[in-house]
């Protein structure tokens, strides 16, 4: 018994730093990301990044949707759903909110998809909240947007330029 008990604690723990350094490696390969604000860093939980797609941004930047016609479909929808219409037009074109056509941006780091994503997540100073906020609660993380359907809709938004916002990814 003593034996299987020193084991089983010995199991426990190879299991436990196991666990332990997967986290890390799986943190060591975010990317940082900061507000459009003030470029302070956001804490974003990893597992909110909870498809290929998203993980693969997290890891890298770079927006696998692009391009891809299913996800810009579904993206268009969402940007409906969410009312960016609202504030952006029917085909982002601009109307209280400016266009999201570019290729030139309010912000700069708009041109890419890492940047675009930081702007839609977490809102400017000049009048946008985060996610659309008032729309949904901005202090669930989970409650809005998540980073799959943010991309799907940069996937969409992108249509209508002449960058995919991947290019320096
Ligand atoms: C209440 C109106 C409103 C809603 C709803 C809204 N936006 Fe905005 N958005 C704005 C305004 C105003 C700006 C300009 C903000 C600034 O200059 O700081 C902006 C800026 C942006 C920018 C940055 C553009 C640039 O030139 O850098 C992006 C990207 C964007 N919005 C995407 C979205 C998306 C996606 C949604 C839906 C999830 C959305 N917005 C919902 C009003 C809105």
């Amino acid at each position: 018994m003593r034996i299987n008990r020193t084991i089983l604690a010995a199991s426990i723990a190879t299991a436990a730093i196991f666990i332990h350094q997967n986290l890390m490696a799986a943190e060591g390969q975010m990317q940082q990301f900061v507000a459009t604000q003030d470029g302070s860093p956001l804490q974003i939980k990893p597992e909110l990044f909870d498809t290929p797609a998203a993980k693969e941004f997290a890891a890298t930047g770079k927006n696998t949707y692009i391009g891809n016609q299913d996800a810009i479909a579904r993206g268009k929808k969402l940007f409906q759903l969410y009312s960016c219409t609202q504030c952006h037009g029917g085909d982002a074109q601009g109307q209280t909110g400016p266009s999201l056509h570019g290729p030139n941006f309010h912000y700069a780091k708009d041109a890419t998809n890492k940047g675009m994503f930081e702007t839609i997540w977490h809102g400017t100073n000049g009048g946008m909240g985060a996610k659309g906020k008032g729309l949904m609660d901005p202090t669930d993380p989970t409650n809005g947007l998540t980073p799959d359907e943010v991309l799907k809709i940069e996937a969409w938004i992108r249509t209508h330029g002449s960058i995919t916002g991947n290019e320096k990814s």
